[in-house]
């Protein structure tokens, strides 16, 4: 089985005194991510997961993940610093293999690894990944519209607010009870 140890970096670099690996997730990853996602839950963070996770409900998502890693379906990368897991972002297409679209699902980092810089080049490094692995020419994302840290990201990758078409009500998800607006925002990939 492959382990942290032996799965070939993505990417290394130093933040501040760390070094930091991005790499793609491993079965071994199981324990590292639910503690991250946990840490997370219970930090209200804007992510869609708002309750604890199990270790079953984490296997099987991590299985799943596998799965479509291998078939070409998605894409995603791990943070590792000094071998524990601190951020993970993934992107995968955005309904059918077919549509070139892919979707920014997820990325986060736990609380110590952020305003480093971490984030700009794990976004950075798995937009390469994606160009490699999928057949997309655009990323979209959605996103709270109060998620200032998460936007600034984006945007610094050179993502842009998609205006929302007239007529249509502004879309909106529950965080922690209260429902939210939410943005979406895309970068074509040339
Ligand atoms: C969204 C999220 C990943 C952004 O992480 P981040 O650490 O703010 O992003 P970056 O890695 O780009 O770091 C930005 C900061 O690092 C600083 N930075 C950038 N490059 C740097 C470098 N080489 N060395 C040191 N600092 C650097 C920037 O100046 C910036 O600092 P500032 O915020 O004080 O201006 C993080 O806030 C997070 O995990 N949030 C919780 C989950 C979440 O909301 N995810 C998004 C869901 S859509």
């Amino acid at each position: 089985m492959e382990t942290a140890r032996t799965v070939s970096a993505v990417r290394r670099f130093w933040a501040g005194k760390e070094e930091v690996t991005l790499r793609h997730p491993l079965l071994g990853d199981c324990a590292g991510m639910l503690e991250c996602v946990n840490s997370l839950v219970l930090e209200k963070a804007y992510i869609a997961r708002q309750t604890m996770k199990t270790w079953e409900d984490q296997e099987a998502d991590l299985l799943e993940l596998l799965k479509q890693e291998k078939e070409k379906a998605c894409t995603g990368l791990m943070v590792d610093i000094g071998g524990r897991l601190a951020g993970w972002a993934g992107i995968g297409y955005s309904g059918k293999t077919n549509n070139r679209v892919g979707m920014l699902g997820v990325v986060w980092l736990i609380k110590e690894a952020r305003g480093r810089g971490i984030a700009e080049k794990l976004l950075r490094a798995l937009i390469c990944e994606t160009r490699r692995v999928l057949r997309v020419d655009t990323l979209r994302l959605e996103t709270f519209a109060c998620n200032l840290p998460a936007i600034e990201l984006y945007k610094r990758i050179g993502f842009m607010e998609v205006p929302r078409k007239s007529g249509t009500a502004r879309k909106t998800a529950k965080h922690y009870g209260k429902q939210l607006p939410r943005i979406e925002m895309q970068l074509f990939l040339s």
